[in-house]
């Protein structure tokens, strides 16, 4: 079992449903969902058993398709409002990544735009079109690899938090391609995986995808990073992102941007993957980006054999930061490494990937 020959999200044509590959089991037992109903790929969203803001998205398309799929109804009219009713449905599951909302927006945009054909060539193209999100992903995380490749040498050490790998995507991942394409390559890295409390994301699914591709893994607590990176022993940090403002904030799992800070002081490039799915050009700065608060449960209790925290204490338990876009030494997309100024660049990137 090499959990990198998995397919983190796919869709059964024949029987028409989606496989999810259960992150909340990994590493332990790698065991794939198949979910038909909407509420139980709400929930598979909401729990992470799918996460990473583009692994989300294309969950939540072909999940759009799935809802589609069981309306009954003859006309247009009939069928808009409960697919309309069905997205925002999706897109309530989780607030953050950008993806999300980018994917649902992209498939109703097919029916609106196709709202004349038959039902049942609406609900064909929105299949196709959640196929389409898939290919693009993979695509834009080989791109997204390619070019921060070119950030690397043979036996760099990289930090990297959360999991922004192939598990967080269709395949490569996105602060993890460029390693993963290295090693198709032969080369060498040494990789350095925050544990990323609460959900532990760094240490069961980075550090279990790269030791899966043969590369030389770590894993250390949050606390250790400044320790890591005084010791001299990180040529960059790799990170990904699950919304970017068009100033360059870029809002990714809480404990980033802390990261952000410590790499800035021990002089470390600091890089944000992503592809431009995740950039969200109508947000200005990184505080306009809302932030997912979790369960305290998931501080107190989860993953110890009893609690831990005293009862009734109170919990703050947000999902994410934001890293303020001046500790940003580049973002990395399909489209190419935007540097600061980040207004100019990132409007750059939208440049060609618009008008090539
Ligand atoms: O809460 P998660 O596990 O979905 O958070 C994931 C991250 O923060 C990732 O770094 C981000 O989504 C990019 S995934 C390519």
């Amino acid at each position: 079992m090499n959990i990198m020959n998995y397919e983190t999200v796919a869709f059964d044509e024949q029987k028409d449903a989606l496989l999810i590959l259960d992150q909340t089991k990994l590493p332990a037992e790698v065991k794939i969902l198949r979910l038909t109903e909407q509420k139980n790929i709400w929930q598979a969203i909401y729990l992470l058993q799918v996460r990473g803001a583009p692994a989300i998205g294309v969950a939540a398309a072909f999940g759009l398709y799935l809802a589609a799929k069981n309306i009954r109804a003859a006309t247009w009219k009939e069928f808009f409002p409960p697919f309309h009713a069905a997205k925002e449905y999706l897109n309530s599951a989780r607030p953050t990544a950008v993806n999300l909302s980018w994917a649902l927006n992209r498939m109703e945009k097919i029916a609106v735009d196709n709202q004349k054909k038959s039902v049942p060539e609406i609900k064909e193209l929105l299949r196709k079109e959640a196929a389409a999100i898939k290919a693009e992903d993979i695509w834009m995380c080989r791109q997204i690899g390619e070019h921060g490749l070119t950030l690397l040498k043979d036996g760099d050490g990289i930090l990297t938090h959360c999991n922004a790998g192939q598990l967080a995507t269709s395949k490569y991942g996105t602060a993890l391609a460029p390693i993963h394409l290295g090693r198709e390559r032969g080369m060498n890295f040494k990789v350095f995986c925050d544990e990323t409390r609460p959900l532990l994301q760094g240490v069961r699914l980075s550090a279990f995808e790269l030791m899966a591709d043969g590369v030389d893994t770590t894993v250390i607590c949050d606390n250790m990073a400044a320790q890591v990176l005084k010791n001299g022993w990180i040529n960059a940090v790799f990170v990904g992102c699950d919304r970017v403002a068009a100033n360059g904030d870029a809002c990714n799992k809480i404990g980033t941007s802390g990261v952000a800070i410590l790499a800035k002081y021990y002089g470390v490039p600091f890089y944000v993957l992503g592809p431009t799915s995740t950039i969200d050009m109508s947000i200005d700065k990184g505080d306009e980006i809302v932030i997912e608060q979790r369960p305290a449960e998931e501080i107190t209790e989860m993953w110890y054999r009893q609690r831990m925290a005293p009862q009734g204490v109170k919990v703050y338990n947000p999902a994410f930061d934001v890293v303020d876009h001046e500790l940003i030494a580049g973002i990395v997309t399909e489209y190419g490494i935007a540097r600061p100024p980040f207004r100019e660049s990132l409007q750059e990137i939208f440049r060609k990937k618009f008008l090539g």
